[in-house]
């Protein structure tokens, strides 16, 4: 069996790299994703905006993230795990300007003035890569600043939340700055579900052993 996509997504898929209207590459991603799976776990549409902006959105990912102008701008600087849930209006600024140079403003990296100012290379403060782990769910509004590089598998986010730093895995983090609220589970429940890496299953795979992984949760006595 062969991956090629169909001819009418392979047309769409050119068009989609040919054309800079905003409305139109909408339209034809929600059709190509509609046609290879949906947006939760269409690989064809993944690929697709790895290829375009460098953005991975991970298998069973799905909501905001696919609807999101900030993250396609910044998507090379941005990881994101499968199984999450975006709520809408969120962004993950993954840089800063730089602030000891005399001015924040990007005029010393442009190409122009590269040549005269010489030291300036970098338009932004490299600071890597920021990675969303796998079954995360992020509250709508929310702003993950460049403080934040790692949010950990399971955690989730509150809704308006700014966040500042790392968010530990299966932690519940909320607020300006965002704060750890609570612990989704005890501690041997989490090295239990992240020994398990169930979210490298298929969904097939998923439905078919949810019983067993929701068993690996223990409740405190
Ligand atoms: C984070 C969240 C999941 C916590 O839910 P919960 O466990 O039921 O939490 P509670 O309502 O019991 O709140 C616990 C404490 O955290 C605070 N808190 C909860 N969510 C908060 C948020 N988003 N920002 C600031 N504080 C928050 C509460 O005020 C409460 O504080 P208190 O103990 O001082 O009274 C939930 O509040 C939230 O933000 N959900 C996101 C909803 C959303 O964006 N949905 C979009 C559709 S996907």
């Amino acid at each position: 069996m062969t991956n090629t996509p169909p001819i009418g997504i392979r047309l769409a898929i050119r068009a989609y790299k040919r054309t800079s209207n905003e409305r139109l590459k909408r339209f034809l991603e929600k059709k190509i994703a509609k046609y290879t799976g949906g947006f939760m776990y269409s690989k064809v549409v993944r690929d697709l905006y790895e290829e375009e902006y460098g953005l991975h959105i991970g298998y069973g990912t799905y909501g905001g993230c696919w609807v999101n102008g900030q993250l396609k701008s910044q998507g090379y600087r941005i990881r994101i795990g499968n199984y999450c849930s975006f709520a809408g209006n969120i962004s993950i600024l993954a840089v800063n300007h730089h602030l000891d140079w005399f001015t924040t403003h990007p005029i010393l990296s442009d190409e122009i003035n590269r040549e005269k100012f010489g030291i300036f290379v970098n338009k932004n403060k490299d600071r890597g890569i920021t990675e969303i782990g796998n079954d995360v769910w992020v509250g709508q509004n929310v702003v993950i600043l460049p403080g934040c590089k790692k949010v950990g598998n399971g955690a989730v986010i509150g809704a308006g939340s700014i966040v500042t730093h790392d968010v530990p895995p299966y932690s519940i983090v909320a607020g300006n700055p965002a704060k750890v609220i609570k612990m989704r589970f005890n501690d041997e429940t989490i090295e239990r579900l992240e020994s398990s890496k169930w979210w490298e299953m298929s969904a097939n795979e998923l439905h078919n052993n949810a019983g067993e992984i929701q068993s690996l949760i223990v409740e405190d006595i």
